[in-house]
């Protein structure tokens, strides 16, 4: 199984969301069964989208440490489950701008795993060790991990692909074979060499998701 894993960020109003959906879902007989499209959008689009039918899973990209009650602003495991099938946890904007830490990404996943949703969980690999020591203790082998290094993402320069495979791998390695994705500026362009490479089980993609025509090249590509 490949995964291919939108991760559109604070981006997009409900009526533009639907608008690429419908674009998108357009290729849904181009999609090999082998292939898991996620597309984790912003908590304002989730419930609008409930009422279409859609080829895709979803994902949010945030959840809340902290189970359902008194939690200004959070929303809980609890009420995205009937919206979402996975989850971002630790994507290094959440660790840098919001101050997610490994105690708080372990809270987070623990939550997730309680309400049946996937974490899928970033890690960046000077930390590799202590980003997933806290996990072991859950069947890790089930997440999914993106390996996201700071300085691919959003810059336009991707990592070489034989440097992630060789990351992948460590990671594949740390927890018991799960599944292991690349995100960091990967576009209709370079997707295809990058997936042959470095043989992944998918990728996490930001900014070249945010065009139905792009992210259809890409869904093409993988
Ligand atoms: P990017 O973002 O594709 O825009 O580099 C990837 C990510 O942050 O997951």
């Amino acid at each position: 199984m490949k995964y291919l894993v939108a991760n559109w960020k604070a981006n997009k109003t409900v009526p533009e969301a639907i608008s690429w959906f419908r674009q998108v879902s357009s290729i849904k007989n181009q999609v090999s069964r082998n292939l898991k499209i996620i597309i984790a959008v912003p908590l304002t689009i989730l419930a609008s989208l409930k009422k279409i039918s859609l080829p895709f899973r979803l994902a949010a990209q945030n959840l809340s440490p902290f189970p359902s009650g008194p939690y200004t602003g959070e929303i809980s495991a609890e009420m995205l489950k009937d919206l979402v099938d996975y989850v971002i946890v630790g994507h290094s904007e959440r660790r840098r701008y919001f101050g997610e830490t490994n105690e708080v990404v372990v809270k987070k996943v623990k939550m997730a795993l309680q309400s049946k949703i996937t974490p899928i969980v970033c890690l960046d690999e000077p930390y590799l060790q202590s980003q997933i020591h806290q996990l072991t203790h859950l069947p890790i082998h089930q997440f999914i991990f993106a390996y996201e290094p700071l300085s691919a993402i959003g810059s336009g320069k991707p990592d070489a692909p034989e440097n992630a495979k060789r990351v992948a791998d460590k990671i594949k390695k740390m927890t018991q074979q799960a599944a292991v994705l690349y995100g960091g500026s990967i576009n209709s362009k370079n997707a295809k060499e990058f997936m042959f490479k470095a043989n992944l089980d998918g990728f996490l993609v930001g900014s070249a998701s945010l065009k139905a025509e792009e992210f259809i090249k890409i869904v093409q590509a993988v």
